[in-house]
């Protein structure tokens, strides 16, 4: 027996063989049968065995019987050797395809002969060889397993196959490189195995992902053959890992200035898992203090700014950074966002207190103005420095930090600036300097320190005589560089006197205009200049004051007409020049001698023989006005001969007087007094003319003296409210009366009213010189004077001055 089962695996069916082999042995005995046992898969021709001498059969019986195998339907894979007497494989034998698990496994067959027939049965049995290695159905195996998978947990693994038996069928499996599982196998009742696989220590994705894992099956037989199958573990991710940041403090700075979506810093957390267990979100945590939505952060972890920030309000920011991921793990971390400082903000000038006015006599170092200057700004950027113009006379000074007084530091003048913009500019110390400035508006109030100054230092002025009462001369003016009632210049007559008569009585002044009204009319035969002072106070308190001297000069007007005063003209006798009749020619008869109490051309005079008796005879010196005879007086000229000489002076008009001369052309004195009685021949006119003169002269006299009572008690009682009013030491404040009306801004009527008191003065004056003239006339008035005259001198009288007792108006 060329085989043996040595293992106890298959003692059970060693021992049928044996019990088969000695039955076989027994059977040959009787029915000569014979068995063989055989490996599987010898090549064709091999020998099985020498049937011919295992039957004890000769070769030739074998030919002679014509030796067959007989098999019946089964195949043949042996044949018979008839020469020989030998068994050979014809056909190669595979046990597993014969009999698969069955064993033993045998070929029956008989060997049949002829003549005579015998049957011999013959068993070949066909022994195992290892020709079959463990096969698995799969050559790789996927599993996908949780990273929190418990120790313990089974995998089921597929069977490898072997279609050997007995040690050359499937002994064991094997895993490879795997130090999280472990093989375990199970006997099953089919004598085959169930293996599976069980975790022994935990799976964890983020050390390792995938593991390859190789699964080996193998056989006893010799040599010893085997299977694999791959087994391919995926582990599958668990969100067991938090998100963690790289790092535990951000810091980061940021301008103030920075725009909306400035980046400031990246943060930055990682999660070992994977996939969605790994995704991570970030997100601001709420702390105090933090204006909601100031900072954003992106899925990146990059954190943006998404508002406004300012320095002034918070230096630092800290801020809270979650990250989380989907499972819900999270980390935190802080970032420090320092705020840098940029000088955004301007100096911001408090006025805390300033004047509006100050007086132009305000000391050097008054305060002015107070005000606080704050920047919000930190370090230069908030340093400020104030300044203003130095071309004011005012400083800025710094006592107390962030606090500056506006001071004096000049003489103010009223009179030079009244108002100051005093313009204050702060900058602070940053790059580029930001500035703000306040103006204030000082207004500087005035103080009376400027008397009123003439425009003038004297004035002249001409006034021709004769002039309109109340008519206005001359107007003085002074200016005061003060300012409303400071600089309000009244005028003001100072008293003195002219010839002595206070000089109120020749002019007054107009209180606010200046103007210097005449009071009366002047005549310049009586003065010819004068002058006086005028003062100009202003309404300060005290008030302050000057005067100036003005100087009227009077123009003379040929109001006087020449007056003869040779030959006198008296009423009461007739004067006549005796002429001899021998008188030669060119003999002097008179000289006509005449003034002109005006000056000047006006007089000038010129004398001319107006009317003569006989013009032949005389002739009157042009300008002398002697009468000479120009031819030679003869007998026949009459005695009595009248000259009219007229006087006449060079005014513009000129004016004139007429003297009668009376020259007696005789030898002897009564030839003369003969010829000149019938001058005053009509007597008895004269009387009745006399009458109503005087009579009517009555009535004038008593007019005149009743006015005179009248205008001098109110004269009076008008001058002295009016030496109350100038002679005042209070400040001049204009006079107004009750019914004054103040229709063009001056206070007028004050001199309406000096106006008027002059007409007065005026009207009394003409009364008084009219009652002079006639009470003059009057005396004049003579009985024996003659007609003509008187009749001349009461028109005269009436319409002009008194003093001249011939006129004919021109
Ligand atoms: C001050 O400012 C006011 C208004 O701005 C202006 O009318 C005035 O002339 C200025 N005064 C001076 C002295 O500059
Ligand atoms: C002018 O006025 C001043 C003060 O008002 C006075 O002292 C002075 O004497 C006056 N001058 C004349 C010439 O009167």
């Amino acid at each position: 027996m060329p085989y043996s089962y040595s293992t106890d695996v298959l003692g059970r069916t060693m021992k049928r063989q044996v019990l088969l082999f000695v039955s076989v042995l027994c059977l040959r005995s009787a029915l000569s049968q014979v068995s063989y046992s055989i490996p599987e898969e010898m090549a064709k021709g091999s020998l099985v065995g020498n049937i011919a001498q295992d039957l004890g059969l000769d070769v030739k019986r074998l030919l002679v019987g014509k030796a067959r195998i007989h098999t019946g339907d089964n195949a043949e894979y042996i044949e018979l050797n008839r020469e020989r007497g030998l068994l050979v494989i014809k056909e190669k034998i595979d046990r597993e395809a014969l009999c698969a698990q069955t064993t033993p496994c045998a070929l029956h067959f008989q060997i049949a002969l002829e003549n005579p027939i015998e049957i011999f049965p013959v068993t070949v049995e066909i022994t195992d060889i290892n020709d079959n290695a463990p096969v698995f159905k799969k050559e790789e195996r996927r599993f996908e397993i949780s990273e929190s998978a418990v120790v313990g947990s089974k995998f089921m693994l597929d069977k490898a196959i072997d279609p050997d038996i007995g040690l050359n069928g499937l002994q064991s499996y094997t895993l490879k490189s795997s130090e999280n599982f472990v093989l375990k196998m199970h006997s099953q009742s089919d004598g085959g195995k169930k293996v599976e696989m069980i975790l022994q220590k935990p799976l964890d994705r983020e050390k390792q992902e995938f593991a390859s894992l190789l699964l080996t099956a193998v056989d006893g037989g010799d040599p010893q053959r085997s299977g694999t199958m791959q087994i391919h573990i995926t582990v599958l991710d668990v969100n067991d890992n938090a998100p963690v940041f790289t790092q535990n403090v951000y810091k980061a700075s940021v301008k103030e200035d920075s725009v909306k979506g400035t980046l400031i810093t990246k943060v930055s957390a990682s999660d070992a898992d994977k996939g969605s267990n790994g995704e991570i979100s970030y997100v601001i945590g709420s702390s105090v203090g933090i204006i909601p939505n100031l900072f954003a952060v992106n899925e990146n972890g990059n954190l943006f700014l998404n508002g406004p920030i300012d320095y002034e309000k918070a230096k630092k920011y800290e801020i809270d950074i979650e990250a989380v991921d989907s499972g819900g793990l999270s980390d935190s971390s802080k970032v420090i966002v320092d705020v840098g400082d940029v000088n955004d903000n301007s100096p911001i000038i408090n006025i805390i207190s300033s004047s509006h006015a100050i007086g132009e006599d305000s000391l050097l170092s008054t305060v002015v103005a107070v005000m606080s200057v704050n920047d919000h700004d930190s370090d230069n950027n908030g340093k400020v420095q104030c300044a203003i113009d130095r071309n004011i006379p005012f400083s800025i000074t710094s006592s107390v930090s962030n606090f500056y007084s506006i001071v004096t530091n000049g003489n103010l003048d009223r009179e030079r600036s009244f108002q100051y913009n005093i313009t204050v500019t702060c900058s602070d110390e940053g790059v580029p300097s930001l500035s703000s400035s306040v103006t204030l508006t000082l207004q500087i109030s005035d103080v009376n320190d400027n008397a009123p100054v003439f425009e003038r230092s004297s004035y002249e002025a001409y006034i021709v005589e004769n002039n309109t009462p109340g008519v206005s001369i001359f107007t003085v003016k002074a200016a005061d560089a003060d300012w409303n009632q400071n600089a309000r210049v009244s005028y003001i007559l100072e008293d003195s006197s002219v010839n002595g008569v206070p000089v109120s009585s020749y002019v007054s002044v107009s209180a606010d205009s200046g103007v210097i009204h005449a009071v009366r009319s002047f005549d310049y035969e009586q003065i010819k200049d004068f002058q006086f002072l005028v003062k100009a106070q202003d309404g300060g308190s005290p008030p302050l004051g000057s005067n100036v001297t003005v100087k009227i000069l009077i123009q003379d007007q040929n109001d006087n007409p020449p007056q003869v005063l040779y030959p006198v003209q008296t009423g009461g006798s007739v004067v006549a020049e005796m002429v001899p009749r021998s008188a030669d020619v060119g003999y002097l008869v008179t000289k006509v001698v005449a003034v002109d109490v005006d000056s000047g051309q006006n007089a000038w005079l010129s004398y001319k023989l107006q009317k003569a008796t006989d013009r032949a005879l005389f002739e009157v010196g042009l300008q002398n006005g002697e009468i000479r005879t120009i031819r030679q007086v003869n007998d026949k000229d009459a005695v009595k001969q009248r000259l009219t000489v007229i006087v006449e002076d060079n005014g513009q008009p000129s004016r004139s007087a007429t003297v009668i001369v009376n020259v007696a052309v005789a030898d002897s004195f009564p030839e003369v007094l003969s010829e000149f009685t019938d001058l005053i021949h009509d007597k008895e006119y004269n009387d009745n003319l006399t009458f109503y003169l005087v009579l009517a002269l009555a009535v004038v006299s008593f007019l005149f003296i009743t006015c005179v009572v009248v205008i001098i008690s109110v004269k009076i009682y008008r001058w002295r409210q009016s030496r109350i009013l100038y002679q005042s030491n209070l400040p001049v404040i204009p006079y107004y009366p009750p019914r004054y009306s103040d229709t063009l801004g001056t206070g007028t009527l004050q001199h309406v009213y000096n106006y008027e008191v002059c007409r007065t003065t005026d009207s009394r004056k003409s009364d008084c010189k009219f009652g002079r003239a006639g009470s003059q006339n009057v005396l004049i008035m003579d009985p024996s004077s003659t007609g003509t005259m008187q009749r001349i001198q009461s028109e005269k009288s009436i319409l002009d001055e008194p003093d001249s007792p011939l006129e004919v108006r021109p």
